[in-house]
C-alpha cells in the first residue's frame, strides 16, 4: 500500500510547499481517500505539519478523511444550485443516510458528500450517485431513492 505513495510522492519535489494541494488530489484519486498515514508522509515530504494541511484541505471541499462508501451520493451547493434549492436536498439526505457530508455511514454503505460545481448548473439542485447524475431533485424524491439504494445494496 505504501508503493503507491512512494510512486505518487516522486513526482513531486520534497520541500516544495506549493505542490501540496495536487498531491493530495493526486493520493485521493489513487486511494480514494487521504488517511492519517498519507497526510503525515505528505508533511514530511513538503516540510509542513500535519495541522497545517489538515487546516488547508479542510478548507476545499473535495478531500476525504475516510474511505468513500458502497454508495457514493454527491450534492451540488454550487450557486446555481444553492438558488434553485440545494440546502433542504443537502438536509434531507443526511437525515436519510444519517452522516453530515464528508462522513461514510458505520456500515459502509454510503458515503455523502457536498460538491462546489457539477457542471450542470442549468438541471440543478443535481446530485450524483456512483456517477449517475439526478437532476431537479426535490428534497421528498430522497427518501425512496434512498430505500432503493439500501434495497440494491441488502440484494447484491
Ligand atoms: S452549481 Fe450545481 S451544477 Fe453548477
Amino acid at each position: 500500500m505504501n508503493n503507491d505513495l512512494d510512486q505518487i510522492l516522486k513526482k513531486y519535489k520534497a520541500g516544495k510547499r506549493e505542490d501540496l494541494i495536487p498531491l493530495l488530489q493526486e493520493i485521493q484519486e489513487v486511494r480514494g481517500f487521504l488517511s492519517e498515514e498519507a497526510i503525515v508522509r505528505a508533511g514530511n515530504f513538503l516540510g509542513l505539519s500535519t495541522t497545517k494541511i489538515y487546516g488547508l484541505a479542510t478548507f476545499y471541499d473535495r478531500f476525504r478523511f475516510v474511505p468513500a462508501g458502497k454508495i457514493k451520493i454527491s450534492v451540488c451547493n454550487g450557486t446555481s444550485c444553492f438558488l434553485n434549492g440545494s440546502q433542504p436536498v443537502i438536509n434531507k439526505v443526511k437525515e436519510e443516510i444519517g452522516v453530515a457530508p464528508g462522513q461514510t455511514t458505520r456500515d459502509g454503505n454510503f458515503s455523502y458528500d457536498i460538491v462546489s460545481c457539477m457542471g450542470g448548473c442549468q438541471n440543478g439542485p443535481l446530485i450524483n450517485v456512483n456517477g449517475e447524475f439526478y437532476t431537479h431533485v426535490k428534497a421528498e424524491q430522497l427518501p425512496d431513492l434512498i430505500k432503493k439504494l439500501k434495497y440494491i445494496i441488502e440484494n447484491d
